[in-house]
């Protein structure tokens, strides 16, 4: 079955980035001129997904704004002939977007759940709102590689890369049975390890290709500490030898802690066809100071 539809969960607290999460949502947060979120629409359009179901919080209507339409705006730029800027505007309204609320920050499993008006047991993308994967123009991206690997399979498959040292204890681990040009048979889960713990380097990231049934699953989970858990459902799946991996082209930013974030606004910043070339200078300059 094609996929065709797509979550982003944007509802958590982001604590790691407060005191700016208090009154802005974490995906809201721009990398050079465009908020984090608009980056990851971009990204499902280009891989072909045209449904998207943001998951917010309650008081997180900045976002249904960014996506929504703004009469007085639109007439301003058309009146004042600023057609670039109203070009750039409409760019934000023409995503086919729905929101659903998650009412309590129960974590991704609970955001997840949210959306299953839209999604019911298709099978969906889910890229998490505060990650970003730069691929180049000629590049296949994480999302296309997820997705042509799902269509070949038809298993679940999600994102990995090698991590090392401290960053191994930050993320989801794997176990790998198996491995062939970059897609990997996911034996086991585990979450967070310790060093010891840890099964492989390969950390589990943000984007995520889930087969039809996944919804069904997630509903069915027993709560661990009051929760639901989404890496349960990845773990029974891996256990039936169904959970593929997959390495992927590109660059991963983390925008939802704070050296990521910088990271991805100089990059991001530098690439700009509107002003790379002076930022480059300014950052020599600047670089031949420290
Ligand atoms: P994180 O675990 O990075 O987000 O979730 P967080 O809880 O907001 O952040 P910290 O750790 O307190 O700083 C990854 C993605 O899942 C969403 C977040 O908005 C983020 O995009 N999320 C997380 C939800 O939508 N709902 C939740 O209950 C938790």
């Amino acid at each position: 079955m094609k996929v065709t539809k797509a979550i982003i969960p944007a509802a958590g607290l982001g604590t790691r980035f407060l005191p700016i999460t208090k009154a802005v949502p974490k995906p809201m947060l721009p990398v050079f001129d465009k908020p984090t979120i608009q980056y990851i629409a971009e990204e499902l359009r280009r891989a072909g997904i045209d449904e998207i179901i943001i998951v917010v919080s309650p008081d997180s209507e900045v976002i249904m704004r960014h996506f929504g339409r703004a009469p007085e705006l639109e007439s301003r730029l058309l009146s004042d002939n600023k057609k670039k800027l109203y070009e750039i505007e409409q760019e934000t309204c023409s995503f086919n977007v729905k929101f659903a609320i998650q009412k309590e920050p129960n974590g991704l499993a609970g955001a997840i759940l949210c959306a299953e008006e839209f999604i019911g047991d298709e099978p969906f993308a889910l890229l998490l709102g505060d990650e970003l994967i730069y691929a180049g123009i000629d590049e296949q991206s994480c999302m296309e590689r997820l997705l042509s690997i799902y269509e070949k399979t038809g298993k679940s498959v999600i994102a990995t890369m090698e991590v090392f040292g401290d960053d191994v204890s930050k993320y989801g681990n794997i176990g790998i049975a198996s491995e062939e040009d970059g897609v990997m048979q996911v034996s086991a889960i585990v979450e967070k390890p310790s060093i010891a713990d840890a099964l492989s380097n390969n950390a589990i990231i943000g984007r995520y290709v889930l087969a039809g049934g996944i919804m069904s699953k997630l509903k069915a989970l027993k709560p661990r500490n009051n929760e639901i858990y989404l890496t349960d459902v990845l773990d029974e799946l891996a256990i039936k030898g169904e959970l593929l991996a997959s390495t992927f082209n590109g660059v991963r930013y983390d925008v939802g802690d704070k050296f990521g974030f910088v990271k991805a606004n100089v990059e991001y910043a530098l690439m700009s066809a509107e002003m790379g070339e002076d930022i480059k200078t300014y950052l020599k300059e600047l670089a031949a100071k420290l």
